[in-house]
């Protein structure tokens, strides 16, 4: 029997745990309960229609309700709906997509794939892979993980304890040893007050390239960054700094690895984040994008660097990590479909070019007393809010401004994000330029309904 939408909202208060929200605030805030998606669109259980300015978690890239993954979908399953990967079985849509991110990402050398089903895997993945290259590089003391302050990779315990936000570790320390983060070029808040980004880039890799000295570079497995920080407010580095991070790796011999969770598949303007910057990683973590939330799926991509070291005739180098659902025929079989939408339809153009112009119009923001800072790049943007520009203070959280401003753009047709101190628009890569001035029309709705946060 269905349920009524009050019996919905009741069991979810009672039985439902939320990521990322405190249990007690769920209760007293019952959360939007989506029924139903098309395009750029979602519908709740009462019927209202919503702009999804998120595309759901950065990665409904090419929109909801799409017939052709939905198609692919279900011929899989006519077909095989799941068959593991481990050890000596595999399937057609997770070979012919290993084929397909092989051809995708020649330009930065990846060549091989192990599949997990989220983001969090896909970290997981490449700091395990990591370790396991260097013990069969012969270089068993490099164990340690440098990231950037700021970053955030997901939630397993070695993402939990790269993540460079206080308020993703300190509930769940003690956390993995050897892991150390670097400033990062963030030119709106720095130590240094920095406020030239091609200095502030100079100095961030400086200190990259200081930690591994000081931690002894035969002791530093990996350094792991995003292109663009996500989850950090759209954090854009400038353009000297991934070519400066890739010559310190190469230095000290260290991995580099690019996550690539929220930028891979176009967000940004390139296929992938790194090839904004013109640089090759030796790993690549990569997720949402990869089939657009149509089924979980995950890819950790590795270069030919790192895959050798596992085919050195004579040496065991059996990988002992993977997950059940890694290479599941149906998301596999939604990413060939999804990416071929991508490719067909050039998404990532269409966030440079639709993305410029959100960017240009989120400049408007800066006149509201509580936005700090304006930033983005491609469909990745953040307002950054603070108590007042002049002392850049962060909003205490659970801020009343902030829930006003999430009621309002809701009750005007709008699904917007705020994490801790960022407002955070990522919408999907088909997003219009009309969706995008709706999108800056009902924002102004809340700025201006919000008025000044105590
Ligand atoms: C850069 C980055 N890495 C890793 C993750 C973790 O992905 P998941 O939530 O699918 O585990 C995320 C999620 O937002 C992310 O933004």
């Amino acid at each position: 029997m269905k349920m009524s939408n009050d019996a919905l909202r009741e069991a979810n208060a009672q039985h439902m745990f939320h990521p990322m929200a405190d249990p007690k605030a769920v209760r007293a805030s019952p959360p939007l309960i989506v029924e139903r998606a098309d395009g750029v669109h979602v519908w709740d259980v009462d019927g209202k229609r919503y702009l999804d300015t998120v595309a759901s978690l950065w990665n409904v890239n090419v929109g909801h309700n799409r017939p052709e993954i939905k198609q692919a979908i279900v011929e899989q399953l006519d077909k095989l709906a799941y068959y593991s990967t481990f050890v000596n079985t595999s399937n057609p849509p997770a070979i012919e997509l290993s084929a397909r991110l092989a051809r995708m990402f020649a330009p930065e050398g990846m060549c091989q794939v192990l599949y997990g089903s989220n983001g969090s895997d896909a970290v997981e993945t490449a700091l395990k892979l990591a370790r396991q290259y260097w013990k069969l590089e012969g270089q068993a003391g490099r164990t340690k993980f440098i990231s950037l302050k700021w970053g955030y990779h997901g939630v397993h315990i070695g993402g939990t304890s790269i993540n460079g936000n206080p308020v993703f570790r300190n509930a769940y320390e003690p956390l993995l040893p050897g892991c150390f983060q670097v400033e990062t070029p963030y030119l709106y808040r720095n130590p240094w007050g920095e406020t030239d980004a091609a200095k502030l880039a100079a100095r961030c890799a400086d200190e990259l390239d200081r930690a591994i000295q000081y931690q002894g570079a035969d002791t530093v497995a990996a350094f792991i960054a995003e292109p663009v920080q996500g989850a950090g407010g759209a954090i854009v580095p400038h353009e000297s700094y991934w070519p400066a991070i890739r010559r310190i790796c190469d230095k000290h011999g260290v991995l580099l690895i690019s996550d690539e969770i929220v930028t891979g598949f176009g967000r940004i303007g390139s296929m992938c984040g790194a090839r904004a910057w013109g640089v090759a990683p030796d790993m690549m973590a990569m997720a949402k994008g990869i089939n657009s939330g149509y089924v979980p799926l995950s890819a950790t991509l590795i270069n030919e660097r790192v895959a050798s070291a596992f085919h050195r005739p004579g040496v065991p180098a059996a990988v002992m990590h993977g997950y059940t659902y890694g290479g599941h025929p149906l998301a596999c079989a939604a990413a060939n479909a999804n990416l071929r939408i991508v490719e067909a339809e050039d998404l990532p153009a269409r966030a440079l070019d639709v993305g410029g112009y959100l960017n240009e119009r989120l400049e408007e923001f800066r006149r509201y007393p509580n936005v700090g800072d304006v930033r983005g790049r491609g469909l990745m943007a953040a307002l950054e809010l603070v108590t007042d520009t002049a002392s850049k203070g962060m909003l205490a959280a659970p801020a009343p401004f902030v829930q006003k401003l999430v009621a309002v753009a809701r009750d005007q047709g709008a699904i917007i994000r705020v994490q801790g101190n960022r407002l955070i628009l990522s919408p999907p890569l088909v997003f219009s330029h009309a969706d995008v001035d709706e999108t800056v029309r009902i924002l102004h709705a809340a700025f201006d309904a919000a008025g000044r946060a105590a």
